[in-house]
């Protein structure tokens, strides 16, 4: 009943805004951090995911980041990512936020995609902050910016800021739509999951989809339980 319910929300909606994690690209073979094999189960993130473990060893890091990086480049859109990017076209008004870095969503045809965790395509200088897009798998060496200074992944890691306009544009999308999709995601990371509470203060349905129950599924509108390959083309389908 309620995937019909949902779903003719959706149809309705005139502005949508959504949060993906990494849960929406599980099915493209790409670990989630914290499910059953989840990366953060296999490796511990202080010595990987902070400026800290960079300063300590950035070998070990740039070895981790290039590990993913050659994952993530084998790995193709699923029919979730694919739903959105087809949904994009349907809706007036669409903006896809995601704590992913992977790429998938473009990949998949997705435009109006806001990284607000960065991407691990970004590469940014560790002292004059240049940035640049560098997809070569594997990476030749530990990479350094032109002015000489060594790189470091252009993604967001525990305990810095997010990057602002990304940011702002995120928290716009969620205080000016009809509807809040929230797929993939644990929400056990701030700010990102607490859009979902911003959009529902201003109005907004908001409608989670998720394996399994989440830290926000008792505020949500419809909580949707599933492969998010399974149920986004059903709820979001233009048939
Ligand atoms: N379909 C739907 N949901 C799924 C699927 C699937 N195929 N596979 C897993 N999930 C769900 C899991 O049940 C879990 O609730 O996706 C969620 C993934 O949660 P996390 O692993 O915590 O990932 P995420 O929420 O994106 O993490 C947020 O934390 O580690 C940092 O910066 C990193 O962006 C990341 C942030």
């Amino acid at each position: 009943m309620s995937l019909e319910q949902a779903r003719a929300l959706v149809q309705r909606a005139s502005s949508i805004a959504i949060l993906t994690g990494a849960g929406i690209s599980a099915e493209s073979g790409i670990p989630t951090f914290r499910g059953a094999a989840g990366l953060w189960k296999q490796f511990r993130p202080e010595d990987l995911a902070t400026p800290q473990a960079f300063r300590r060893d950035p070998n070990v890091v740039w070895e981790w980041y290039d590990w993913r990086r050659s994952q993530i480049d084998q790995a193709a859109p699923n029919a979730g990512h694919l739903a959105l990017a087809d949904l994009e076209r349907r809706v007036p008004s669409l903006a896809l936020v995601t704590q992913n870095v992977d790429g998938l969503h473009q990949k998949a045809g997705s435009r109006s995609v806001i990284e607000v965790h960065g991407s691990i395509w970004a590469l940014r200088c560790s002292q004059c902050e240049r940035s640049w897009v560098d997809r070569s798998v594997p990476l030749p060496l530990v990479p350094h910016c032109a002015c000489g200074a060594m790189a470091r992944p252009g993604v967001v890691w525990f305990g810095e800021q997010l990057p602002r306009e990304p940011w702002l544009a995120a928290e716009k999308a969620a205080v000016g739509c009809d509807v809040f999709l929230v797929v993939g995601t644990s929400a056990a990371v701030y700010p990102a999951a607490g859009l979902a509470d911003t959009a529902r203060s201003a109005g907004a349905k908001v409608i989670e989809v998720n394996l399994d129950k989440t830290g926000i599924s008792d505020m949500v509108y419809f909580s949707l339980i599933g492969l998010a390959g399974d149920i986004l083309p059903k709820l979001v389908g233009g048939g």
